[in-house]
């Protein structure tokens, strides 16, 4: 049985994770499903953008299912945080299409991260942020660590992870840690908003851009450097040749996308 629901609005593929009697908490299945459905959304062309959403009006994802992973060996959790960083979070964070977050509720654990690997995130007044792992004796194994200190700085990653508390959206939107706070029944049309948008630029351009930032948080790349690259290799697209020239020629651009 699938645990998620997909859908497209245009060229945006919404996927919503479909647990809610477990508050949408990430299960293996649920890993490989997702991990897989943002695999099938990049592939194809018609979609320029993917939401990943929760079920209902109370969760986001309320973390990792600890049903699952509670008896594990230290072998056994090493392979479930590489496996899960690298088949969707870090997979999501390497979209080559912007993945936004429209976190509807708690969004706690395994769910904040799924959230931080997210390009941009959109919370609804109702959600609840926080990284709890240590209050169940473990700390955050998908990429929490880094990535709230990267969005929030590191003093406020630090009291998050060790107070294992849960801040509301709108302390949320201060630290830096979402970018945008809406009631929850505009959560979605406002996330279509910003696909909407980026839908009119360039895709490939969109997508050398994801890889110049996300360099400059890669061990070993230089984010300048691949940036030079990136910018470079843009003049040889079929989508900067054509959107160039209808500006100088003040005609609306074809949009080649290639
Ligand atoms: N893993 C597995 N099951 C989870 C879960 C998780 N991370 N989060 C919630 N659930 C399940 C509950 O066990 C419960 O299932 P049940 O009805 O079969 O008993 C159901 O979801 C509803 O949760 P419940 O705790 O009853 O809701 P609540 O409104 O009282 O509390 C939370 C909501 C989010 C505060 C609470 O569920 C919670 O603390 N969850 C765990 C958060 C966490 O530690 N995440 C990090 C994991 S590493």
């Amino acid at each position: 049985m699938s645990n998620l629901l997909t859908e497209i609005n245009g060229s945006t593929q919404i996927i919503t994770i479909n647990r809610p009697d477990k508050l949408n908490a990430l299960n293996r299945a649920t890993i490989k499903e997702l991990s897989e459905a943002v695999t099938a959304a990049g592939n194809n062309d018609a979609i320029k953008a993917i939401i990943i959403t929760g079920s209902g009006e109370k969760a986001f994802v309320a973390g990792a299912d600890i049903s699952e992973f509670n008896t594990y060996s230290k072998e056994e959790a090493h392979d479930l945080a590489k496996n899960g960083q690298d088949i969707l979070f870090d997979l999501v964070e390497r979209s080559s299409k912007p993945v936004i977050a429209a976190v509807n509720g708690f969004a706690l654990g395994g769910g904040l991260e799924l959230a931080m690997s997210c390009h941009i995130r959109v919370a609804s007044s109702n959600a609840r942020m926080g990284l709890p792992e240590v209050s169940l004796g473990v700390i955050p194994g998908y990429g929490g660590t880094q990535r709230l200190a990267q969005l929030a700085g590191k003093g406020k990653a630090f009291e998050l992870i060790f107070t294992a508390g849960m801040i509301k959206a709108t302390e949320a939107e201060q630290c830096g840690l979402v970018n945008y706070v809406v009631e929850q029944e505009e959560l979605i049309n406002k996330c279509l908003e910003i696909c909407e948008k980026m839908s009119k630029n360039s895709s490939v351009a969109i997508a050398a851009a994801i890889r110049a930032v996300n360099s400059g948080y890669t061990d070993g790349e230089n984010g300048f450097e691949t940036e030079i690259n990136e910018f470079a290799n843009c003049f040889a697209t079929g989508d900067f040749k054509e959107r160039t020239t209808a500006f100088l020629e003040k005609r609306k651009a074809n949009f080649p996308n290639n």
